[in-house]
């Protein structure tokens, strides 16, 4: 059966033609039959291109201009098309993508799938004939930076799910991957001269010096990129128009090679332990000549692996009380005047600028390195910190890339009740996609200096039980890294609600097609007249959970109950986030006294639990037999209590193993269950007099123990 696109001329230009600029756009006469039939004519370098085509057409690809049309690539160096820029042209006997570069004929191809049913996504070629109604478009995108960066220290990513991620980012026009290489949980790149960096450094837990996440302690785990593998990504992020960013982190998040060298920090005996468990020190001492020597070994390495222009030496969140507590960092400022031990990063910065130039490098910072302004103006700033740190950087005269936490970083949750951080905030599409300039302060001038957007995957506190699973990525990011590429693509500005509507009618197909587990927004919920009533806006199925299980929804619920019921969509491969009637999340406070065998820090008291105003920490780490006991003044009657060890996302400072013990009258206790990841929730049938939790294991890894308000849900 022949596939029509279901568009008439005026649709055309509104949906199908939607990405680019309209302006851009002129309809002819006549229209293009395209299927599995048609052939791809592409010479040169731009042969990667055709064979990347050709298996999502369906095509076969060939090296000869033939009179019989069909799909043709071209690179036209004379073009007045920016880089990256393309013409797209649909006639009657074929189509020509053209483009001044490889990269603009990349993005003509793309523009050309989103012409195409989403089935093109799927990689099993066309099942049918499409027929393209014929016009030319004109494009290129805004900005010429638009990337992501993938955080693969902390939970390690393997090169199949990079490569997943390139091709998932190659659909949306993004062009820069920026991967975290190395961080203080570890180092996942090869390094031919110093084996012993990934040989230890790329895994964590057991015999490794490197601690394990939280509530994986006994595990070793990880893996790391030969150099091999990294030439293989390269190669294929390249044909895909994506350029890998290594980043190396200095001097600061570095425990990871100062597990492995353990030169490398600064001579002082510690005194402390991290709240994770291992050395305090973080940071390359600056003033070790040898260091600066092993910087060169790494970084020729490093250098010659990666074919993009800039190496990202990192810069950020440098813990300078570490070389002030360091003798010869010390006598290294006073030798030199050098005023403040913040001063000494520009020190550092100088020097491993000077060897990235002398291996034809230029270096990209995260924006703290160039806070000072003292670093030369070919570095590029990574503005995350905040819109000031942007605007300090941008003011200075530096190319910035966008990515300001409080709007790009996509380890944050999308709503309140979903997973993720929320230390910036509640960060879902919309509110990336509405992200402006002119609304944040920036003028025309000052945007002439940002190069582009990036949205960071930071995956230390990977808030999920099965953070290795690609689910919980692709929710994280998509539809995410869909705003963040258009915001790229077409600078800021267009409105919500036409780019919601395409998201909705075209793109949550093409991300099902392409098997992204990707989230939808959560369904909207009201309570009248004891009728739960469920809409959604996006065509997606709705579900509840109800006692522990699934059912769909299919009309108003009559109930006195609203509590009880928890909803979400399902679109495609799509998942919303819940939704429910207030009830369900509403608490209660009543009066409860906390007491251990465990003593508690000044800064964090008991009564920030008891008076539910936060978490309160113990002074070590639990040892077996160990107990907590809320006791409640009078009891309570209620529904659910949550029982939570250790911080209010991360598993960490928990009670590693152990169990509860609930008492109904004050003195005899009955076991209530197990802890799972330090946490176990309750449903009392009877009036609760007091809880007891207690540690089946000696240490949880951690010198604290954190424990959190109860969180209480009444009878109703
Ligand atoms: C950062 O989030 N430390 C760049
Ligand atoms: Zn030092």
């Amino acid at each position: 059966m022949k596939y029509q696109l279901l568009l008439p001329m005026l649709a055309f230009t509104a949906s199908a033609w939607a990405q680019p600029r309209l302006a851009n756009f002129t309809a002819s006469p006549g229209e293009f039959q395209l299927s599995a039939a048609t052939t791809i004519t592409a010479v040169g370098e731009l042969r990667p291109l055709a064979d990347y085509l050709s298996p999502h057409l369906g095509c076969t690809s060939s090296e000869n201009y033939s009179a019989d049309g069909g799909v043709i690539l071209e690179i036209d160096q004379k073009s007045d098309l920016p880089s990256e820029g393309y013409r797209l042209s649909v006639m009657p006997d074929h189509i020509s993508i053209t483009g001044r570069d490889y990269g603009g004929v990349f993005n003509g191809v793309q523009e050309l799938f989103r012409r195409l049913p989403a089935e093109v996504y799927s990689m099993k070629g066309l099942s049918q004939t499409v027929t393209l109604p014929c016009g030319e478009v004109t494009d290129a995108p805004k900005f010429p930076y638009r990337g992501f960066m993938l955080d693969v220290c902390r939970t390690w990513s393997d090169k199949t799910r990079v490569k997943r991620y390139i091709d998932l980012l190659a659909y949306h026009n993004l062009n820069k991957l920026h991967l975290h290489l190395t961080d203080d949980e570890g180092w996942r790149i090869e390094i031919k001269s110093h084996p012993e960096l990934t040989e230890i450094g790329g895994f964590r837990g057991g015999d490794s010096p490197i601690a394990a996440v939280y509530g994986k302690l006994n595990e070793k785990y990880g893996g790391y990129y030969t150099q091999e593998d990294m030439r293989e990504i390269i190669a294929y992020a390249a044909a895909r128009n994506i350029e890998i960013i290594p980043e190396i982190d200095l001097p600061g998040h570095s425990r990871a090679i100062g597990s492995v060298i353990r030169e490398v920090r600064c001579p002082y005996v510690t005194d402390t332990v991290s709240t994770i468990g291992y050395d305090d020190r973080s940071a390359w001492c600056v003033a070790r000549e040898e260091n600066y020597v092993l910087l060169e070994e790494i970084m020729k390495e490093i250098c010659a692996l990666f074919p993009s222009k800039y190496v990202h030496v990192g810069g950020d969140e440098v813990r300078v009380g570490q070389w002030n507590r360091c003798l010869d960092c010390r006598a290294l400022m006073q030798r030199k005047g050098i005023p403040d031990a913040h001063a000494l990063q520009d020190v550092f910065q100088h020097r491993l600028n000077k060897i990235l130039a002398a291996n034809g490098k230029q270096p990209a910072v995260w924006n703290e390195a160039a806070e000072r302004g003292s670093i030369s103006k070919d570095n590029l700033v990574y503005g995350w910190h905040n819109l000031q740190a942007c605007h300090n950087v941008i003011e200075k005269g530096y190319h910035t890339v966008m990515m300001t936490k409080e709007f790009f970083y996509i380890d944050m949750h999308q709503g309140k009740h979903e997973q993720g951080h929320d230390w910036a905030g509640i960060i879902d599409t919309k509110r990336v996609f509405e992200f402006n300039f002119a609304e944040n302060g920036f003028s025309e001038e000052d945007v002439k200096k940002f190069v582009g957007f990036e949205a960071p995957f930071w995956s230390e506190t990977y808030v999920s039980n099965n953070p290795e699973k690609d689910d919980y990525l692709d929710y994280m990011c998509f539809p995410r890294l869909c705003a963040l590429a258009r915001l790229g693509w077409n600078g800021d500005g267009e409105a919500w609600e036409s780019y919601y509507k395409e998201l909705r009618e075209q793109h949550y197909d093409r991300l099902s097609a392409m098997q992204v587990h990707f989230r939808l927004f959560p369904p909207m919920v009201s309570y009248e007249n004891e009728l739960l009533t469920v809409t959604t806006d996006d065509n997606s199925d709705i579900y509840y959970l109800k006692d522990g299980r699934e059912h769909r929804y299919t009309k108003p619920i009559s109930t006195t109950e609203p509590h009880r019921y928890l909803f979400y969509t399902r679109y495609g491969s799509g998942i919303s986030g819940e939704a429910a009637d207030d009830s369900y999340y509403r608490r209660i406070y009543p009066a409860v006294t906390l007491t251990s065998s465990m003593e508690f820090t000044e800064r964090f008291p008991t009564s920030n639990v008891e008076k539910y105003k936060g978490l309160t920490a113990t002074t070590r780490g639990c040892r077996k037999g160990d107990w907590l006991l809320f006791t409640f003044d009078g009891g309570v009657s209620c529904r659910e209590i949550l029982v939570k060890t250790g911080y209010p996302q991360i598993i960490k400072c928990i009670f590693n193993s152990g169990y509860a013990e609930v008492s109904y009258d004050g003195t005899n206790f009955e076991k209530a269950g197990e802890l799972t990841n330090g946490m176990i929730t309750l449903y009392p049938e009877k009036k609760v007099r007091a809880i007891r939790v207690v540690s089946t294991s000696d240490g949880n890894g951690t010198s604290a123990v954190n424990i959190q308000p109860l969180k209480i849900k009444p009878r109703l």
